[in-house]
């Protein structure tokens, strides 16, 4: 059966991935900092300890794998994890590598993470691996950011101007990484990934209000509004600079447009916002108030 690695696999999208994989009995192998948690975690799967920044761990986890799922934190040395882990790949002689990039990648980007995986797929390109990159758009998951402050005042605030987003569950992500990855026909490919339909933050918050039975308003700002929701939040430097710079591409219309990529590679159409907001209906409810302590 062919051996496959799965890097980044305690991610947000990653553990999807894992599971999408289980799903099809796959033969797989997770990279993990922290054994214990990754137990906790993703449940009954082979572990290889190990580290992007410890080559070593790479070497040893990559011995005898076939196919890589390539995925690590955004942050300063994302390009250097990336690429150590493309590079022990083609020592190693892995035959496939899906990478988990971004819309809008872009090595001369302004935007730190989309600079970062334009970087990672220039390496990518050069490397003998042959690869499938993958570039979703914005994660419907990101609206968890903001769960909180919608539950508690009921308005959904987004620089948007009002231009629609094909937003994406990432477990169709997932699910799209696990085929490409066991099936052939997709290598040399890079695939913009979107949800079934761009939606408006109105529609975002009609969607909340069904799904949690509470009002929700969606609050249009600019972009000059919503910089100290980004900057002097606690978020680092660059982190603030890729969300605002991400609401800037929203405004140019830059996330209006679907794909069917998803539908087609995994055989069944990208879940709507409907079914995320259902799925993650508790995070954006009021809390309950305690009898006796209404009015
Ligand atoms: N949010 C969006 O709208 C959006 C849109 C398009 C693309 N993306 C891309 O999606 C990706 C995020 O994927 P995700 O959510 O699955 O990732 P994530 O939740 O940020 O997880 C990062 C993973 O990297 C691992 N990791 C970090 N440092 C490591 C190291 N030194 N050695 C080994 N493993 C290490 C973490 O393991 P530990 O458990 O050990 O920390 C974790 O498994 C990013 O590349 C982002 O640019 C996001």
């Amino acid at each position: 059966m062919t051996r496959i690695l799965v890097t980044g696999a305690t991610g947000a999208v990653g553990a999807h991935v894992v599971r999408a994989l289980q799903d099809h009995s796959a033969d797989i192998t997770v990279l993990v900092r922290d054994p214990a948690t990754a137990k906790t975690r993703l449940g009954d799967v082979r572990l290889a300890p190990g580290d992007f920044d410890d080559p070593g761990s790479l070497r040893r986890a990559l011995s005898g794998v076939e196919r890589v799922y390539l995925s690590a934190a955004d942050g300063p040395r994302k390009v250097a994890h990336e690429t150590a882990v493309i590079d022990a790949a083609a020592e190693a002689g892995v035959q496939r590598i899906v990478k988990l990039s971004a819309m809008h990648a872009d090595p001369a980007s302004t935007l730190p993470a989309y600079r970062w995986h334009g970087e990672i797929e220039e390496h990518l390109r050069r490397s003998p691996v042959p690869a499938v990159i993958l570039r979703p758009a914005f994660f419907m998951t990101n609206l968890l950011m903001v769960a909180a402050g919608v539950a508690s005042t009921g308005l959904l605030h987004a620089p948007t101007d009002g231009r629609p987003v094909a937003m994406i569950d990432i477990r169709d992500i997932a699910e799209t990484a696990a085929v490409t990855l066991l099936a052939d026909g997709h290598t040399g490919r890079t695939y913009d990934l979107t949800g079934p339909s761009a939606i408006t933050f109105a529609d975002v918050a009609a969607a909340l209000t069904d799904a949690t039975g509470s009002p929700v308003r969606s609050v249009d700002l600019t972009g000059e509004q919503a910089r100290p929701r980004f900057e002097g939040n606690g978020l680092p430097d660059w982190l603030a600079a890729h969300l605002a710079g991400v609401f800037g591409v929203i405004r140019a219309g830059g996330f209006a447009t679907t794909t069917g990529h998803v539908e087609a590679i995994t055989g069944h159409p990208a879940r709507g916002i409907a079914a995320f907001t259902r799925d993650f209906a508790a995070a954006f409810t009021p809390p309950a108030v305690p009898a006796g302590q209404h009015g």
